[in-house]
């Protein structure tokens, strides 16, 4: 295990009615707020009359700001840093799913930054301070809600970019299972295998003796396979929508990479470049990467692979191969991810190999990407071409 340091200030305000702590954490900051929004199904759900009223208790001027997209961009950022500046708010409140709190964190650095915030998006600059921010989570995916990264998406230049910063923390969230129970199911689903790809990302690591860590990831991944088809066939069960609320949050909020080399993250880059040429789910593009990087890694070293065949999927590694034993673990998650309806290849969003060299460029936004193994163009070309 390495040495690390365990550090999360977000507040979290967890179940059923906890929307009334809003009141308290309104504090003194909460006189001007910002009200986030994505296209508008806190509309149609009550989320936002429930929240209005806890505004509205609290005497709190209120600008609006809907709108944002899922792969949040660049601009919808640009448009909330000048509203906070030009209503001099003093806190920012985002209802919503990742693309909502995402595109806060950065309107709430962007706020004090002088130059253009694509700047710190890009690791440019450094932010010094942040606008204060809550979160009131409406779907189970990102861990946003209590982490400090965000991702962004420049259209113009076909870039998504993930960035983060000790002041991208949310001072609080608010997550009430119910507030899920709306999500459709194909969002449902991808949140789940974004959940299960944070700790997949995580437990691909190569840090010699991490037994806590090695078990919280199977704990989480063994849970939420026990909670998610349950969940696919009612929808509305809350008990599910609970769990797989809370998982979603442990998977990505520094708690399962602490005393880790913090893991690969190579399919989460080369999922960035899918959607920032083809702006589709980053779930749906995990669902589909991610399979195709571990068969394409277990072809060198299938270790981790195996150890996760047999502690999540059961396989029986008597008279096999570690990679024989790899593969069929590999193909178990496939075929789980499948079962809930997620898709398997690019063509499901009419993706081909014609402009597989964008791709491959696009996913390397950062000098190296990958850990459990360091990635070539070619490697990234060689897994796209098996996700075709
Ligand atoms: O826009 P609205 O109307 O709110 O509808 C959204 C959106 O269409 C809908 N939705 C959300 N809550 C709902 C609901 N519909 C009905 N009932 C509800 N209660 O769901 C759709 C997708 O929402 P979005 O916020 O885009 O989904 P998600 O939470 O999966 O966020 C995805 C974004 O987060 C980034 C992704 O790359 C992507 O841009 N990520 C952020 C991370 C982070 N900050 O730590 C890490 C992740 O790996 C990821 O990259
Ligand atoms: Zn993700």
């Amino acid at each position: 295990m390495q040495s690390f340091i365990q550090y999360n200030p977000t507040r979290l305000w967890f179940g059923e009615g906890q929307i009334k702590q809003l009141h308290q954490e309104l504090g003194n900051d909460g006189k001007r707020v910002l009200l986030v929004y994505g296209g508008g199904s806190i509309r149609q759900n009550g989320v936002y009359d429930a929240v209005m009223e806890q505004l509205h208790n609290r005497q709190a001027t209120v600008v609006e700001m809907s709108g944002v997209e899922p792969n949040p961009r660049l601009t919808t950022v640009k448009k909330g840093i000048e509203l906070c500046r030009s209503e001099q708010i003093d806190l920012i409140l985002a209802v919503g799913g990742g693309s909502v709190i995402d595109c806060a964190k950065a309107i709430s650095i962007g706020v004090y930054y002088e130059g253009d915030v694509w700047d710190i998006i890009t690791r440019k600059a450094e932010p010094t301070r942040s606008l204060p921010f809550g979160t009131v989570l409406t779907l189970a995916a990102t861990g946003s809600e209590m982490n400090n990264i965000s991702v962004i998406t420049n259209w113009d230049r076909n870039e998504k970019r993930g960035w983060s910063s000790p002041f991208a923390y949310p001072t609080f969230s608010i997550l009430d299972p119910a507030y899920t129970k709306s999500v459709p199911l194909d969002q449902t689903v991808y949140g789940i295998v974004d959940m299960m790809s944070h700790v997949l990302e995580q437990y691909f690591h190569r840090t010699e003796h991490a037994p806590m860590m090695d078990r919280f990831m199977e704990s989480v991944l063994l849970t939420v396979m026990e909670a998610a088809p349950k969940l696919v066939a009612n929808l509305e069960d809350i008990e599910h929508r609970a769990t797989i609320m809370y998982a979603g949050t442990t998977a990505f909020n520094g708690l399962l990479s602490s005393g880790t080399d913090g893991g690969d993250w190579a399919s989460h880059q080369i999922e960035h470049g899918l959607s920032a040429v083809y702006d589709i789910p980053h779930g749906g593009g995990l669902a589909i990467v991610f399979p195709n990087w571990m068969s394409h890694c277990a072809e060198d070293d299938p270790s981790r692979m195996k150890k996760l065949a047999m502690a999540v999927f059961g396989i029986d590694a008597t008279g096999k191969t570690d990679h024989e034993v790899a593969m069929e673990g590999i193909q178990a998650l496939r075929q789980f991810w499948n079962s809930l309806g997620a898709p398997s290849q690019l063509g499901y969003y009419g993706i081909d190999d014609q402009r597989i060299e964008e791709l491959v460029h696009k996913s390397f936004m950062k000098p190296s990407i990958g850990q459990y193994k360091i990635m070539t163009r070619d490697t990234v070309r060689d897994i796209l071409m098996r996700s075709l």
